[in-house]
């Protein structure tokens, strides 16, 4: 509509014309960003993205799409992750608890637990000696003959595999608390619910515990973005102005966030760690207003008032 009558001014004289789309840009800008959008999210579109999505969980052998990676290894991870994931990994004992949120086939827990002289992992993540008690989270089983025969020999309290639900379908009985937890390309990046996502990993960490995560197609927090990236997960506050994820991370109750932005890699990528400092963790909500399928997919939240 704004868009028809500055067209219909300009046939109709160029002074007039050029007032009129000034008072329209002016009226535009005040309305803010947000203007000429709509009100509420297009709620059957993203039903049927999310149904798409789905077919990407359940895809098995060759119907898997060669972009969902789901065997990453702990030397991945350690290259992944930020800097200091893999002493915190390597510092934890016997008693302590490691989630691995979005493991696929847990190959990164089968490296940590893989015989010394095996892993191709880096030692530092994995020294010899006690070893943390590990859950892979998936929503797919995608356990292997090799997880199943590692899992066997260690005995099941080692080496958890969760699937069949995703990370807020559990209750805090059944999963406990952790002192690490990590997402490499899991449910940080491929949920549709990312408040609620980042409340339930802080709920689920100890007191001092961490979650290492990145997350890439995202506005950095160093500003520093090359031109023409198409970004994959939007956020934005209630007038449609961009805000950059750890920002809106930064805002939340009782934890230490620390981002190291990599506007070099194929997608600006945010390298993401949380350190819990106290128990009552509250995260500013968030609501989806757009989601297409993929890996990851694009997604598009808005901060809810
Ligand atoms: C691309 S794979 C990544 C696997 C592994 N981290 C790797 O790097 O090889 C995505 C994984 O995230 C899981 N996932 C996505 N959303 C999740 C959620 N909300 N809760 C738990 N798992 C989730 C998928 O089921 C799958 O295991």
């Amino acid at each position: 509509m704004v868009m028809r009558s500055v067209k219909s001014s300009v046939i109709g004289g160029k002074t007039a014309s050029v007032r009129r789309a000034v008072v329209i840009v002016l009226f535009v800008q005040a309305l803010g960003p947000a203007a000429g959008r709509p009100q509420e999210p297009a709620q059957p579109r993203i039903d049927e993205e999310i149904s798409k999505q789905e077919k990407i969980y359940r895809s098995r052998g060759a119907d898997v799409p060669r972009g969902y990676v789901t065997d990453r290894g702990l030397s991945d991870y350690a290259e992944l992750l930020p800097a200091g994931f893999c002493d915190t990994l390597g510092r934890l004992g016997s008693s302590d608890r490691w989630l691995d949120i979005g493991a696929g086939a847990g190959q990164a827990i089968l490296d940590y637990y893989a015989p010394q002289g095996d892993a191709p992992s880096g030692e530092k993540c994995a020294p010899p000696g006690d070893k943390a008690r590990a859950v892979a989270m998936s929503i797919e089983d995608r356990r292997t003959d090799k997880w199943r025969h590692q899992a066997a020999s260690l005995g099941d309290d080692r080496m958890r595999y969760l699937s069949g639900k995703r990370l807020r379908d559990y209750s805090p009985e059944e999963l406990g608390k952790f002192q690490i937890i990590t997402d490499v390309f899991g449910g940080f990046s491929y949920t549709e619910h990312l408040s609620h996502f980042v409340d339930r990993v802080l709920s689920s960490l100890e007191v001092g515990g961490s979650f290492y995560t990145l997350v890439p197609g995202v506005h950095l927090e160093h500003g520093k973005d090359k031109l023409g990236i198409l970004y994959l997960t939007e956020l934005e506050d209630a007038a449609g102005r961009p805000i950059k994820v750890c920002s809106w991370l930064k805002q939340t109750a009782c934890v230490h966030v620390t981002c190291e932005s990599k506007s070099d890699w194929k997608r600006p990528t945010e390298l993401i760690s949380i350190r819990k400092v106290c128990g009552d963790t509250s995260v500013p909500r968030l609501k989806l207003w757009e989601f297409e399928a993929g890996y990851p997919p694009a997604r598009r939240f808005q901060l809810d008032p």
